[in-house]
């Protein structure tokens, strides 16, 4: 019984990455090349820069997976990508080059949803089954909340009207000129906040459909900021407005995310929630989701940082659909929509 190693892609957004683990979900390495950088000037992913920078770095960022596996391309007896959801040029990157190394290798070829790998990190970090279970997705992309029945099976139960968790964080982050990206900025000002400052909306936070919106939240916090004169407004600057601001936006996110948490649990009738995506980072979050946890009686998973945001080994549920036989057809394309 020969180990196979997996070599997985993941371009969707803005980082480059790649990972090799075994059918036995033994991550032997994860590399992950940041974009930050090249986008920063610009406050927020630019797409067609995303794109150039992935043909950049794919190849020096896989030769990297290996090395750190000692593996050598010849060993990997299965390719895995995200193949969807997000850019459509940047996922193109990953596609392309994953059907070119399985189709030079002569090994299988699997398609994995970016979407579903973030919620499989929390069970490659709990190193045991998870499902079913319910999912939490919340990233720059995405806010959703599934019912996992297994790695393989998701159905939606409730998404994002508008922005996304993550997307909120990077706007607001971009009204205070705290820089890009804005989620860790966001975190960091508003631990010298005041979350009670301002009583911001949290949208149908008392209503039983598991949806979410998070664009009035941020218009809210702009008017908070400038008054009524938005179109000449400069960020405030740092101080205790700026925190303030911070911390009462980080609350009223993390109060939203924890009800519609609790409140698919009860739905459910399911007693474990899995989070991922790179808004679980967040520590305010976590601590929330843990306290409402512990009073339901579920259990809480959620990967450690490096497991929370874009990175490749969390695509190790391709081992899932790989012991199904579940390949990729050889014209696999990218699909930027899924939801
Ligand atoms: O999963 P991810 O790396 O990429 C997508 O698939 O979107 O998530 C990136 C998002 C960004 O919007 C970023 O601002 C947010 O996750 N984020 C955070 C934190 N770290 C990253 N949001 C809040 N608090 C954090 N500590
Ligand atoms: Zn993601």
């Amino acid at each position: 019984n020969r180990v196979t190693y997996f070599l997985a892609l993941e371009t969707s957004c803005d980082e480059t990455a790649a990972a090799v683990f075994t059918d036995e979900l033994q991550v032997l390495s994860s590399v992950v090349a940041s974009q930050t950088d090249l986008h920063a000037r610009f406050g927020g992913v630019v797409p067609e820069i995303a794109s150039r920078a992935h043909l950049r770095s794919l190849l020096p960022v896989v030769d990297d997976a290996l090395a750190r596996a000692h593996i050598g391309l010849k060993d990997i007896g299965c390719v895995a990508v995200h193949n969807t959801p997000g850019l459509v040029g940047a996922l193109l990157v990953g596609v392309s080059a994953a059907k070119a190394l399985a189709f030079g290798l002569g090994v299988p070829l699997i398609a994995v949803n970016h979407v579903a790998s973030h919620i499989f990190a929390c069970r490659l970090a709990a190193g045991r089954d998870i499902f079913p279970c319910v999912g939490l997705v919340v990233s720059g992309g995405h806010t959703a909340l599934f019912r996992c029945d297994t790695a393989l099976s998701m159905e939606l139960l409730g998404g994002t009207r508008d922005d996304a968790a993550g997307e909120a964080f990077d706007k607001v982050a971009a009204i205070l000129g705290l820089g890009f990206p804005g989620g860790p900025a966001v975190e960091r000002e508003a631990a010298a906040g005041n979350p009670k400052a301002h009583d911001f909306p949290r949208s149908f936070i008392h209503d039983g459909r598991l949806e979410f919106s998070f664009s009035g939240l941020k218009t809210a916090v702009m008017y908070a900021c400038h008054g009524q004169d938005v179109k000449r407004a400069t960020p405030p600057g740092p101080g205790q407005k700026r925190a303030d601001l911070a911390a009462s936006f980080q609350s009223a996110v993390v109060d939203v995310l924890a009800m519609k948490c609790k409140q698919a649990l009860r739905k459910t009738g399911l007693a474990r929630l899995a989070v991922g995506g790179g808004v679980s980072a967040n520590k305010p979050l976590r601590a929330a989701l843990e306290a409402m946890c512990k009073k339901e009686g579920a259990d809480l998973f959620i990967p450690p940082l490096s497991l929370c945001t874009d990175n490749a080994a969390m695509a190790a549920l391709a081992v899932e659909k790989w012991k199904q036989g579940a390949f990729a057809p050889d014209d696999l394309d990218a699909e930027p929509n899924w939801l």
